[in-house]
């Protein structure tokens, strides 16, 4: 049976947990030996769109140009695990209209949480005022609306939160049941 592509779109803060549960996922996939594909904004970022920055409308055109990307992969039957902040309603919209299996995953966390964690060093230095426009200090994030699975990772392990995508892909009828 030929596999039915979804591209799965993860949003939210910079250290909730996007990259952590979209490895996870990937690796369980793999596993059951799924096509799956990941791209991931640290990844892309310095590859398909090194040319960009952090202004709205950088961001704006590494959304427009990782959705193509996640479109194509996806109508190819390849279950897509994209993971970008996507701050801005314009570019959550803008995936959804133009990827044609699309579904929205919010990884909801209290930015308070993400500084707390600050895996990468960034918070830190933009609260110091060393980085410009970061998303939850000194730039927004607009929550999307109506996302179709939430994950809430100041409330629930790694493990619980990839376990619900995987299942979320299942009951979806994307992957086949286990
Ligand atoms: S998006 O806004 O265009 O969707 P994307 O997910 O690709 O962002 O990249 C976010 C990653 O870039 C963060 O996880 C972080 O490691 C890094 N980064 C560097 N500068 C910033 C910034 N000003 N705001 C947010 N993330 C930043």
């Amino acid at each position: 049976m030929k596999q039915r592509g979804v591209t799965l779109w993860f949003t939210g803060l910079s250290g909730s947990g996007k990259t952590t549960i979209c490895r996870n996922v990937q690796e369980t996939l793999r596993k059951r030996h799924i096509q799956v594909e990941l791209l991931d904004g640290d990844v892309v970022r310095q590859h398909l769109t090194k040319d960009l920055g952090f202004s709205r409308q950088d961001r704006l055109t590494n959304i427009e140009r990782v959705a193509f990307v996640a479109d194509l992969l996806s109508k190819h039957g390849v279950i897509t695990l994209a993971s970008f902040i996507t701050p801005f309603r314009e570019m959550q919209d803008h995936a959804r209209r133009h990827i044609s299996s699309f579904r929205e995953v919010y990884v909801q966390c209290p930015v308070e949480k993400c500084i707390e964690r600050d895996v990468k060093g960034l918070y830190k230095k933009a609260l110091k005022g060393e980085i410009q426009n970061f998303t939850g200090i000194t730039d927004p994030y607009e929550p999307p609306r109506n996302p179709e699975l939430i994950l809430r990772t100041d409330r629930e392990s790694i493990a619980e939160s990839s376990q619900k995508v995987v299942r979320f892909l299942e009951e979806q009828g994307f992957i086949p049941k286990q």
